[in-house]
């Protein structure tokens, strides 16, 4: 007797950037909407702010803080129950500063594998000493010990 083959769910395209690993995934709640059910914009910025620092602290081997959210675009809402994926690419790194850019994917009835994208965003982070003070980013070299 053969045993029956279950499909591999995971392996499915969902819709979502290939090849690469979210930083977050999150899905909101109903305290997280407003009374219309979409959710609120300053969840979703809270989470990009959160998702674009965790590139941010690791190229800056220790702690960072949000200097500037360059741009900020919701380009569709994000609903109760929406599964949500946040990539995070460094583009730019300065002498302190580290530029984050953040894209936040959608999986709306999951069953269905109805993927959009919700949210580009694009944010500054600053190296910090214990001070609180700006300190230099270390060269990649430092952090692979080289
Ligand atoms: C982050 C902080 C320590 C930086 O100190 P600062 O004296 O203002 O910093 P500087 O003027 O020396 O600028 C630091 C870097 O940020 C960059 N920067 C400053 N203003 C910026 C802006 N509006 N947009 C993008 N980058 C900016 C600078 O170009 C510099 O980058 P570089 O060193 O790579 O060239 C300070 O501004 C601070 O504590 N801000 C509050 C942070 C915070 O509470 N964030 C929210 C919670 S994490």
């Amino acid at each position: 007797m053969t045993t029956p083959q279950i499909p591999n769910v995971n392996t499915i395209n969902r819709g979502l950037p290939a090849g690469k690993m979210p930083e977050l995934r999150m899905m909101p709640s109903p305290s997280d909407a407003n009374v219309y059910g979409d959710v609120f914009g300053g969840w979703i910025m809270a989470q990009v702010d959160i998702a674009g620092s965790l590139p941010a602290t690791r190229r800056a081997n220790g702690r960072v803080a949000t200097i500037a959210v360059n741009s900020f675009v919701f380009k569709n809402p994000v609903f109760v129950g929406d599964l949500l994926s946040f990539y995070a690419d460094i583009v730019k790194v300065g002498n302190t500063s580290i530029t984050v850019q953040v894209e936040v994917y959608a999986e709306r009835n999951r069953l269905q594998t109805n993927t959009v994208k919700v949210t580009e965003a694009t944010l500054t982070y600053v190296a910090t000493d214990s001070d609180r003070k700006p300190r230099k980013v270390p060269s990649i070299e430092t952090l692979i010990g080289g």
